[in-house]
């Protein structure tokens, strides 16, 4: 499925429209430039999933834990230079939790994504976005 959004509003509402499919133990793997509007789509999904959450950016921390009717786990790996990297975080014992991921810079770290995972790829397109949902349920 291909979404063009001319908007934050509209990326967060992509993010809530693909939230309302997901259940417990679903992977969303995001891959997109900097300043995409990867966590505004992640904010949009949290707004439904755990609405008191407050989504910020886990660039610094790794991942973010929002609690909510399910549990949710935000990860960006901007700064993972590698498996082992990832490894120390406790990425691995996470994503066997029954809760919802998302993750960020996945293009940083590929042998670590679910096979599985929902594959999200924002880019560019004009003054918008372009915003590609690559799984079976969309
Ligand atoms: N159509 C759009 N969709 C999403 N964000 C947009 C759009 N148009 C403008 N923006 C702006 O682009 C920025 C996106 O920021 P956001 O933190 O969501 O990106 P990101 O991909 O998570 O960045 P990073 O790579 O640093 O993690 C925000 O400042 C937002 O307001
Ligand atoms: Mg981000």
């Amino acid at each position: 499925m291909i979404i063009f959004s001319s908007s934050t509003t509209d990326t967060e509402k992509a993010g809530a429209e693909l939230a309302k499919k997901l259940k417990p133990r679903d992977f969303v793997a995001l891959y997109g430039d900097l300043g995409v509007g990867k966590t505004a789509f992640v904010r949009g999904a949290a707004s439904v999933l755990c609405p008191d959450a407050a989504v910020c950016s886990p660039t610094y921390a790794i991942v973010n834990r929002y609690g909510g009717d399910v549990t949710v786990y935000h990860f960006d790996l901007y700064r993972i230079n590698d498996e082992d990297d990832l490894y120390s975080t406790g990425f691995f014992d996470m994503i066997e939790e029954d809760a919802i991921f998302f993750c960020e810079w996945c293009e940083k770290c590929p042998g670590a994504i679910p096979d599985n995972a929902i594959k999200v790829f924002i880019s560019r397109q004009g003054d918008g976005r372009r915003i590609e949902i690559a799984d079976t349920l969309a």
